[in-house]
């Protein structure tokens, strides 16, 4: 099955745990680039606002069509309880997603947040992933993830038979 992993990070939080994930499914992938500078305090309240007005960004030209694989796992930090700006900007402008999508999300502080990421990037993406993973950043930044990623790809695998 042709998957591919699409994420943003402002910290390299959710990219550490992209690039492990392209390691376990043997799979492309591609960064979002936001052109807003986030960083420093003043780039986190303004990650912050835009994710509180449910904010589009500017992102780099993309360079995978989605629509060419048979499953995209899409990944984001958790941002006041949504998703980033540059993964809601993603979905926004590639409405042509396969039927297979997968969600993971990192965070700071409990999985509920993951939870109401998921539901909500269910109605911007309008698909039902197989699969969701929400990892906490500590755990990510300790190493201490390899079960999750484990279960993680088994059910995206698992998918897969369905798939043709
Ligand atoms: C603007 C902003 C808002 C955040 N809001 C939340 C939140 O509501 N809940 C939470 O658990 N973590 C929150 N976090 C923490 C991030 O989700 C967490 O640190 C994440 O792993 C960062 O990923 P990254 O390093 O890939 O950017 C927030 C971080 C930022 C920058």
């Amino acid at each position: 099955m042709k998957t591919l992993v699409v994420f943003y990070s402002r910290t390299g939080t959710t990219k550490a745990v992209a690039e492990r994930l392209v390691e376990a499914l043997g799979c492309d992938s591609e960064e979002i680039v936001d052109t807003k500078n986030r960083r420093g305090s003043i780039g986190f309240l303004r990650s912050g606002y835009d994710a509180v007005k449910r904010r589009l960004t500017t992102i780099k030209p993309t360079r995978r069509d989605p629509s060419e694989y048979n499953l995209v796992v899409v990944g984001t930090p958790v941002w006041v309880g949504t998703f980033s700006a540059a993964v809601r900007t993603y979905l926004y402008l590639n409405q042509n997603l396969p039927e297979n999508v997968a969600f993971f999300c990192t965070y700071g502080r409990g999985s509920e947040d993951a939870e109401k990421v998921f539901a909500e990037m269910q109605r911007v993406s309008k698909r039902k992933p197989v699969a969701v993973m929400g990892l906490k950043a500590k755990d990510v930044k300790k190493g201490v993830y390899e079960h999750a990623i484990q279960r993680f790809v088994d059910e995206i695998k698992g998918s897969a038979r369905q798939v043709k």
